[in-house]
């Protein structure tokens, strides 16, 4: 009996792990039996695996081919060990030389034809490999690019199985060539689509709610009419917020690998930024769905923003599906066999209109929606997600005289204070293992050694007893006014900065 191995990977969320192929012929009848835990794509790998063998000009028909992927107990997915499978088994028959495979992982759908097809997750599956050891990869064409951002990795790819099968046969010392270089493989140019903070008029307010959102980390409420900016302004969060390490950006990258939204070229350090709309279903927003489990809008703005435009229009059960993530910063998904994670520490933003009719209600404004209707609006924002938004700010309309003001504070001069201000609050919490104001616990600012004293805190404590915000809009408040003490470089919050933050609370708030 001949025995071929090869390898291929596991993805279990963004995590994998490397799977040894392995074909054994028998003399017995023909077979093509496939164990460790395949799900149904992969039992239907025979009839790809045989066509493109074909293609090849073997035929497997006649053999007797046992497949073991081991380790078993891990279970395996989709049309991905297509490739891997063909190998082992033309290894096994004497086709190919079974050296030459057994350390590379082959990660490729066949076609009925031979050809090397696209699969998702390239990114993930490629980072898994190098990180268990694996240093070289067989990719379908489209797929180099991908493959070729882990660092360490060496590439290859064909266009056909039957090309390949040459290719290794005529490699020097058995070594399969590099892909060819493309050039889609360099990083993108910065600041081609770049959008700035300056571009925004008027909006004091707004802004300096923006750059306190960015520098504490805290989730931000956008209260205003139609067209007063409120999706400009959330959009330039991410010009403002520090770049991500390449390390996070490789990670947010991985989640867009596995629903096919991989930027079409380089790696992009700029935080994601995704606006799911508000008829997203619960499965789009946080991850699942009927077959694989696929990470959601809330994994694809990992290490950057989620924008959830008009708010109060999402159905109840997708805001409520939202808590958990923000809670623990994953998704985790369970099904039968396994648990999926997914990660998902992200800012949110959200834009809400004031009202159903979109004016707002009080002086000066025009709004002609009934009270009933204006609470229930309310109450659709509040609850579960306002609970876990440090800032809520009103967005007015833009007058003419905004528009013509001098330009305001570019992105890059806030983006400046924005990582001094980070830094101080690593330094201050490091310790007890926090990044952010906003990631304290608000028992922790209320003792000592971060209890504010009285006279400091004395617009707060009043708000309290006039129950105009809650225990909860109280700590809301103390870590938003940390956040203004540490943008303006204060080492502790002055009454201003707890007024502040208390405009903040209470002013643009849809409800209480
Ligand atoms: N403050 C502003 N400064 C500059 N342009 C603005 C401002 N507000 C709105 N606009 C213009 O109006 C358009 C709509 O703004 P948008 O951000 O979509 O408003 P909203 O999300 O509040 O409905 C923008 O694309 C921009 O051209
Ligand atoms: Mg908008
Ligand atoms: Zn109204």
């Amino acid at each position: 009996m001949s025995v071929g191995v090869t390898r291929g990977v596991a993805l279990r969320g963004i995590a994998g792990h490397l799977v040894d192929i392995e074909c054994h012929v028998g003399r017995g009848l023909p077979a093509f039996d496939i164990s460790g835990l395949p799900d149904t794509a992969l039992r239907q790998a025979p009839q790809r695996v045989r066509a493109a063998c074909l293609s090849a000009d073997v035929s497997l028909n006649s053999r007797q081919l046992t497949f073991n992927l081991s380790p078993a107990s891990i279970p395996k997915h989709g049309t991905g060990f297509d490739l891997g499978i063909a190998v082992a088994a033309l290894a096994a028959c004497g086709e190919l030389p079974v050296g030459a495979v057994r350390g590379i992982a082959h990660l490729a759908e066949l076609g009925l034809d031979g050809r090397l097809r696209h699969v998702a997750g390239v990114l993930p599956a490629v980072l898994a490999a190098q990180r268990s050891g694996c240093a070289h990869v067989v990719v379908a064409p489209e797929d180099v690019v991908e493959a070729r951002l882990v660092d360490g990795v060496r590439v290859s790819t064909a266009t056909s199985l039957h090309g390949l099968v040459k290719a290794y046969r005529g490699a020097p010392r058995g070594l399969l060539p590099e892909a060819p270089e493309t050039s889609s493989s360099t990083p993108a140019p910065a600041d081609e689509r770049r959008v700035d903070l300056a571009d925004v008029s008027g909006q004091h307010e707004a802004r300096a709610a923006l750059m306190l959102a960015a520098a504490g980390g805290h989730h931000l409420l956008l209260n205003g009419p139609p067209g007063s900016g409120k999706t400009m302004l959330a959009e330039r969060l991410v010009t403002i917020l520090p770049p991500l390490t390449r390390e996070q950006a490789l990670e947010t990258l991985a989640v867009r690998s596995l629903v096919g939204s991989m930027p079409s070229r380089g790696i992009d350090l700029v935080p994601p930024f995704v606006a799911p709309h508000h008829s997203a279903s619960v499965a789009a927003l946080v991850g699942g769905g009927s077959g694989a489990v696929l990470p959601g809008a809330v994994s694809q703005a990992h290490h950057g923003v989620l924008f959830l435009d008009e708010a109060a229009e999402f159905g109840g059960a997708v805001l409520q599906a939202l808590r958990q993530p923000l809670e623990s910063g994953q998704v985790v998904v369970a099904r039968a066999r396994e648990q999926v994670a997914y990660p998902a520490r992200v800012q949110l933003v959200l834009a809400a209109n004031p009202c159903p009719c979109g004016e707002g209600h009080g002086k000066g404004l025009l709004c002609r929606c009934r009270p009933t209707e204006r609470r229930a609006y309310a109450a659709r924002l509040s609850g579960p997600l306002l609970d876990r938004v440090d800032i809520q700010v009103q967005v007015p309309k833009v007058s003419l005289a905004d528009l013509h003001e001098a330009p305001s504070d570019s992105s890059a001069d806030v983006a400046e204070r924005v990582v001094s201000a980070r830094a101080s609050q690593r330094r201050r919490w490091e310790m007890q293992g926090w990044q952010l104001n906003s990631q304290v616990p608000g028992p922790v600012l209320r003792r000592t050694p971060w209890r504010l004293p009285s006279a400091t805190t004395a617009a707060l404590d009043r708000a309290l007893d006039l129950g105009q915000v809650t225990l909860r809009g109280y700590d809301r408040v103390l870590r938003l006014a940390w956040t203004s003490a540490d943008l303006n470089g204060r080492g502790t919050p002055s009454a201003t900065d707890v007024g502040l933050a208390l405009m903040y609370r209470t002013q643009g708030a849809v409800a209480a």
